[in-house]
């Protein structure tokens, strides 16, 4: 039967009883995480956010509380009124907070029913029911206490971080969401306008722009956490929806930026018991490249850097490979420590991993007892074990090598650097290696188009060293931006780009040329960003900044692979919240309001 709440009030949560509160009454309130019937005793586990107390109740000492025992079901919600009572030594549980203690229940209430759960909650990480279930009833997901605590530590960061930006001088300053598009590389939200017809906002990708007008204003030094839209294919580490730490400053070098970040990352890693070592080590973005192939190395993994194999290979008559050569590419490997060990299987499955990065082929060297090699036919003996020495390798080791276009090979070799330390389990737990990633390219060529986009996004400078080059690339040397660096820097933990910014171009005639470098007209670029070069116009002072996200940051922090272990209602892979399942469609009316109407494809 259920019952009121009445004027009865929880004294204490389900985390907060322990041996000195012996002998006190107590009134509890929450689930039923577990029931189990003992002949007279029946045993509940009650929870709630602060966690587990155990409740006995015993037929003989109260009949009517053994009863209702007998109705609660799993997330039932219960109040529990009774005694607390030392446990007997043998039956204490060092793994709960409360496990010396018990509630002895005088009286139960039940104070609402639950139907069945379609999943356990309590089952092990491994045995989780499946996502897209646990996303439907989000409510009933959240009510683990894992998701709990991540969100609760979400909470202490954001504090932290607001207390830290307000010591260091910076205002929090709210910019708008129904914007003008501000480009971040992802498609736009765009939301249509009723006053307006024919008219759309589009949700911020970032607050970029508007928080570079802030420092044209004067503000100097803002912050703000903000919610950011970006309409993108998806990963296990984006969503659409996301937070950003999101910060600016003028007369910023990046030596100032970097320092706040670190500062606020040593306080943030504190929460966790973490002493995060700064500064952080800085490299540029060719340097990670050519010796991680990635822009986001894991520094946590040991050596298995990529090395050079071109110049061994030079005068290859080996077709593949003098192909690869001569058309511009590179020929590279990386040494697996005792990877002589490898099975066929292994280097097959590894193969396989590296065509997803689109390398054409994994070639292998074993120094095993026996040294053997898949290219000892093509290469001839001497040669295999020219390569081996070239490398390093060592008695045991095996060497993987690509051939192909510079990217590719950096993308599937640093792949399988990462993809081997994950199945060798080589990298190291309770681990934090950050780091700086400098002086990324200021462009980036698609093939797709046929042209440059900017690898961060539009405002970003160029190097002052490579200002002249850029100039030569506008006025038609195109073949020379892919050359211009950018103040542009990641900072990067444990391979996860936790935050990212730039020194802004503060000149209108820079910017200008930037756009054109991107394909806009001058039309086009005052339709898209007028408003902001005639800001430009009027004083703006050279200002830079950097965006942390917020559930990266977490996600380093927590530490989990999946970004909706971090937020409190994510959506799918297919950009879909589940359970409130949206997008949904909308009613004829409001199309027509909106002056919308629906062509079916
Ligand atoms: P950027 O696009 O690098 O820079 O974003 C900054 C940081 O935000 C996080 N992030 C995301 N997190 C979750 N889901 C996503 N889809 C997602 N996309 C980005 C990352 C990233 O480092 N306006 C610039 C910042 C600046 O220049 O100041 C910007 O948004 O941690």
């Amino acid at each position: 039967m259920i019952e009121n709440l009445n004027n009865r009030e929880r004294t204490h949560s389900c985390g907060a009883l322990r041996k000195e509160n012996v002998g006190e009454r107590v009134t509890l309130m929450g689930w039923c995480a577990r029931r189990r019937d003992f002949g007279p005793l029946t045993f509940i586990d009650l929870r709630d956010r602060a966690g587990i107390t155990q409740i006995v109740v015993n037929q003989e000492k109260a009949p009517q509380a053994a009863a209702k025992a007998k109705e609660v079901r799993g997330e039932y919600v219960i109040a529990v009124i009774g005694e607390v009572v030392l446990r007997d030594e043998t039956a204490r549980n060092p793994k709960l907070a409360t496990g010396d203690v018990e509630i002895q229940a005088a009286e139960i209430v039940i104070l609402n029913d639950a139907k069945t759960l379609p999943f356990q909650l309590d089952a092990s990480d491994e045995s989780l029911a499946a996502e897209d279930l646990r996303l439907k009833y989000r409510y009933l997901d959240l009510r683990r206490p894992q998701l709990q605590a991540n969100l609760r530590l979400r909470h202490r960061m954001i504090l932290e971080i607001n207390r830290y930006m307000d010591e260091q001088g910076f205002t929090q300053i709210e910019t708008p969401n129904l914007i003008k598009s501000t480009p971040e590389g992802a498609r736009d939200y765009i939301v249509p306008s009723r006053v307006q017809p024919g008219k759309f906002f589009a949700l911020p990708q970032s607050p970029q722009i508007f928080k570079q007008i802030c420092m044209i204003a004067g503000l100097d030094k803002y912050y703000q956490i903000a919610r950011c839209f970006r309409d993108e294919d998806l990963r296990a580490d984006r969503q659409p929806e996301f937070s950003q730490l999101d910060v600016e400053m003028s007369f910023a070098t990046p030596d100032q930026i970097y320092q706040l970040v670190e500062g606020l990352f040593a306080r943030l890693f504190r929460l966790q018991d973490i002493e995060l070592q700064i500064p952080f080590p800085r490299f540029t973005f060719a340097e990670v490249m050519r010796r991680f192939g990635s822009d986001k190395p894991d520094m946590r993994i040991d050596g298995m850097e990529l090395q050079d194999l071109s110049t061994t290979l030079a005068e290859t008559i080996f077709a593949p490979y003098a192909s690869v050569l001569s058309a511009g590419g590179e020929i590279k490997g990386i040494v697996v420590s005792g990877g002589a060990s490898m099975s066929r299987k292994t280097l097959d499955e590894l193969q396989e991993f590296a065509k997803r990065y689109g390398a054409a082929a994994l070639a292998w060297i074993k120094l095993g007892d026996e040294f053997s090699s898949s290219l000892l036919k093509v290469l001839g003996h001497d040669v295999v074990v020219d390569l081996a020495g070239t490398v390093g390798a060592q008695k045991g080791d095996a060497v993987l090598i690509v051939a192909g276009k510079s990217d590719v090979v950096a993308a599937s070799l640093g792949a399988l650097r990462n993809e081997i330390a994950r199945r060798e389990k080589l990298v190291p737990e309770n681990v934090y290696a950050p780091l700086w990633v400098t002086d990324f390219p200021m462009f980036e060529f698609h093939g797709d188009d046929g042209r440059y986009y900017s690898m961060h996004h539009p405002f970003t400078s160029p190097l002052d060293d490579d200002l002249p080059v850029f100039e030569r690339a506008v006025n038609g040397e195109t073949e020379l931006f892919g050359q211009i660096r950018a103040k542009a820097y990641d900072a990067v933990i444990n391979g996860v780009e936790v935050a990212g910014g730039s020194i802004r171009i503060h000149r209108r005639d820079v910017q200008s040329l930037v756009f054109k470098a991107l394909g806009m007209t001058e039309e086009m670029a005052r339709a898209r960003f007028g408003f902001f070069l005639e800001a430009l116009a009027y004083g703006t002072p050279p200002h830079g900044g950097i965006a942390s996200g917020i559930e990266r940051t977490l996600m380093v922090l927590v530490p989990t692979e999946n970004i909706r272990d971090v937020m409190a209602f994510p959506k799918t892979a297919s950009a879909q919240d589940l359970m409130i399942d949206a997008p949904g469609e909308v009613d004829a009316k409001q199309l027509e309001e909106l002056h919308l109407k629906i062509v079916k494809a």
